[in-house]
């Protein structure tokens, strides 16, 4: 190609305004949220990178296909076009639709694991943690040690370790073990990929085991560009090739189609499981709706059927991830620490690296996330030791998490590169003065996903 710059594969068609809230504001904002991101108003924030899920723009194709939206209950055209398009993508013959990913998990989670289980995972997403904890069962993280030094630059950082799956599975025995399921790209891990020789690793050693193997497949399209880009023998596959193969090595997935669906609800279960199916049906009866349109409107399963077309296109995905590489490779030039190499659907920021002067127990993400949100109106999220510590019972420092990220998530076909270029001057201006924030203290928590409603006070 002549020229070297990626432009987005697409030119806006509707826009939306953006607010532009004072310091004054934003301080007042915080303040009334508990030091919360989650408790801001939208329009208290300039760039809102708290998550790529539902966040997306949809296509004029996507919404023409909800005009075509079947709103029968029972057996709707949406239902089928919906369900044609992930048997043809993923191969896997049972598909239920959910709300979104955590519903599959729900229902997934309630019908295979029992109390006492263990679930194993690269790195388990919070939700997913969540859904199993609430069986009784054991959510255990086994990423590659790479996985966990944000540093380290090597192509495939998602993967899991397969000494320590087979160990973790000789230790407590194949009939605790209901399912073995790896993410990707792996999200909680820095949305590193998980590389396709891996997963056929993961596949024998649940064959040595007779376990069954699950794909938390939000990101599946991002991993198989990943695959095409780092992994020999893919460079001339297409995306769709590559997905197919990823799914070709699991027994089943889950998938919030929030994500790389393009589309802002909607989600499903696939497995090659029918007497797993036939129960997660009767379960999704009960609390998700019929199971042909399992909690969504007939609109939303077209906007998904043909999301997931478009997210395998090369022109996309060569975007997509390069627009991400593009925020990381701005700040990290400036001496930013961040995860790398930079993950598929955000940029993380290295808390721990950048602020040494406070301890996990004080939250140095969440000090790093908020003071992004106070200086430039950036959102971002904690990944550390809010979101994936553990409270002490006795009250003393919280078990820190492995690491202490800021996510500063993309969403898909949504910001310019102007957008991006003020996101890496407020990244910048706050890590240049990164001695002068302080940590803070937890003064409101529920016991389950606190990092959605805890409320913090700034130490000084
Ligand atoms: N699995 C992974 C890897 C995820 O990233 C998410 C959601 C889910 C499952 C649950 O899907 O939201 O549709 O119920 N992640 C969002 C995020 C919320 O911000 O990363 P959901």
């Amino acid at each position: 190609m002549k020229y070297r710059t990626i432009i987005e594969p697409f030119r806006i068609h509707s826009i939306q305004a953006i607010d532009l809230p004072d310091q004054a504001q934003r301080e007042a904002a915080l303040q009334r949220a508990g030091y919360n991101l989650f408790g801001l108003h939208a329009d208290e924030v300039i760039i809102d990178l708290l998550t790529d899920s539902g966040t997306g723009a949809m296509s004029s194709e996507q919404w023409a296909g909800m005009m075509r939206g079947d709103e029968s209950y029972a057996g709707s055209r949406s239902f089928f076009r919906f369900e044609s398009v992930v048997k043809d993508i993923t191969g896997l013959p049972e598909v239920i639709p959910t709300h979104q990913g955590r519903a599959a998990e729900k229902i997934l989670f309630s019908v295979a694991v029992k109390e006492g289980d263990v679930v194993p995972n690269n790195t388990h997403f919070d939700t997913t943690r969540a859904n199993v904890e609430y069986q009784g069962a054991e959510a255990r993280d086994l990423v590659v040690a790479e996985g966990t030094d944000p540093a380290a630059i090597l192509p495939f950082k998602g993967n899991m370790d397969i000494d320590r799956l087979r160990a973790t599975i000789g230790e407590v025995g194949a009939d605790r073990v209901p399912l073995v399921m790896v993410t990707v790209t792996n999200n909680s891990g820095g949305g590193q990929p998980v590389s396709m020789a891996n997963l056929r690793d993961v596949r024998a050693v649940c064959d040595e085991f007779g376990v069954p193997f699950y794909l938390d497949a939000c990101r599946f399209a991002e991993n198989a560009w990943f695959i095409k880009m780092r992994e020999p023998g893919y460079e001339n596959k297409t995306p769709r090739e590559i997905a197919r193969e990823m799914f070709s090595l699991v027994d089943g997935a889950t998938m919030s189609a929030k994500k790389d669906g393009l589309s802002n609800i909607g989600g499903f279960l696939a497995t090659t499981n029918p007497d797993l199916a036939a129960n997660a049906r009767n379960l999704l009866i009960l609390t998700e709706g019929f199971p042909t349109y399992g909690g969504l409107a007939g609109y939303d399963l077209e906007a998904v059927a043909v999301g997931l077309e478009e997210v395998l296109d090369e022109n996309y995905l060569r975007y997509r991830i390069r627009s991400t590489a593009y925020l990381a490779e701005t700040v990290a030039a400036e001496g930013v620490p961040i995860v790398q190499p930079p993950g598929g659907h955000a940029v993380y920021l290295d808390a721990a690296g950048l602020l040494p002067h406070i301890p996990p127990h004080q939250y140095p993400a969440q000090s790093l996330a908020i003071e992004l949100y106070l200086a430039g109106g950036v959102r971002g999220v904690e990944i550390g030791t809010v979101m994936f510590g553990k409270p002490d019972p006795d009250g003393g420092p919280d078990t820190p998490a492995p690491m202490e990220l800021v996510r500063l998530a993309i969403p898909r076909r949504t910001y310019t590169q102007s957008h991006i270029d003020y996101t890496a001057e407020v990244v910048i201006d706050v890590a240049q003065r990164a001695e002068s924030l302080s940590g803070l203290t937890i003064t409101q928590q529920p016991p389950w996903l606190r990092h959605f409603t805890a409320k913090f006070a700034p130490l000084d």
